[in-house]
């Protein structure tokens, strides 16, 4: 059996379908959501989980209306200035990947006051993927790299896979879950390259409704999986 995830990513998906079947608007899905991002997030520490990385927005996702972007933008503020207070007594440590451009100001300051305020919690970190590509994570490290074998601070023929991590968005280790609710199975652009050899929970269940006891059956889940990577037993 394999021991606790120490790295454990959520394709938080199924938000707007959950609301739109009960006759709702999909904002309400949103907000739905943010309740069991909170509890997973408490839930995930106390499981003693080291980090959550969660996608709470693409950089695709902009390709949807005003109405819901502006939505999704200021439930985060919400988030990011509310629950500051039980981030921080649970002693979690917030990170974000993706890109600054074009996020609004408010939502960047909200962003950088949380990540200010959280940086010497210890117990966990909650990475918050939000304005977040895989693919231009990877385009984004590479111009690091280039700037870096520019300035002498690294040799190309020191580059590899591992050391690679350290020019992602934040240096975190590889992804060993990864769970996608709402029904898709794909990965939507999200943590490529940490994924590497992360296993994979599938759960038809929309995010709002996915709560401890399945968080539970997931880690279940991996725990019983053969992992490999790439050799024989
Ligand atoms: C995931 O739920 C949350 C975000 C993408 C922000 P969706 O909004 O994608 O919900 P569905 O997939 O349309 O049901
Ligand atoms: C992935 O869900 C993004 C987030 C969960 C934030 P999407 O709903 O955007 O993905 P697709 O469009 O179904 O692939
Ligand atoms: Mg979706």
């Amino acid at each position: 059996m394999n021991k606790i995830p120490k790295h454990v990513g959520i394709i938080m998906d199924g938000n707007g379908r959950w609301a739109t079947e009960q006759g709702l608007k999909r904002s309400a899905g949103h907000k739905e959501g943010g309740k069991t991002l909170e509890k997973l997030a408490k839930h995930a520490k106390n499981l003693g989980i080291k980090i959550l990385s969660v996608y709470a927005f693409s950089t695709d996702n902009f390709k949807r209306s005003k109405e819901e972007v502006d939505y999704l933008m200021n439930l985060l503020i919400y988030y990011f200035n509310e629950k500051l207070e039980t981030i921080c007594k649970e002693g979690i440590k917030v990170v974000f990947s993706g890109r600054r451009e074009p996020l609004r100001k408010d939502v960047l300051m909200a962003m950088d006051s949380i990540v200010k305020k959280t940086k010497d919690n210890k117990e966990c970190i909650l990475n918050i993927c939000l304005n977040y590509g895989g693919q231009e994570e990877i385009v984004d490290a590479i111009v690091k790299v280039h700037e870096d074998i520019t300035a002498g601070k690294i040799d190309k023929n020191e580059l590899n896979r591992e050391n690679f991590f350290k020019y992602l968005y934040q240096d975190l280790p590889p992804i060993d879950l990864l769970i996608r609710t709402g029904r898709e199975h794909r990965l939507s652009n999200f943590m490529l390259y940490q994924s590497y050899y992360a296993e994979i929970y599938f759960t038809d269940t929309y995010f709002p409704d996915f709560l401890e006891k399945e968080f539970d059956e997931a880690i279940d889940y991996y725990e019983n999986r053969d992992r490999r990577f790439g050799n024989v037993k």
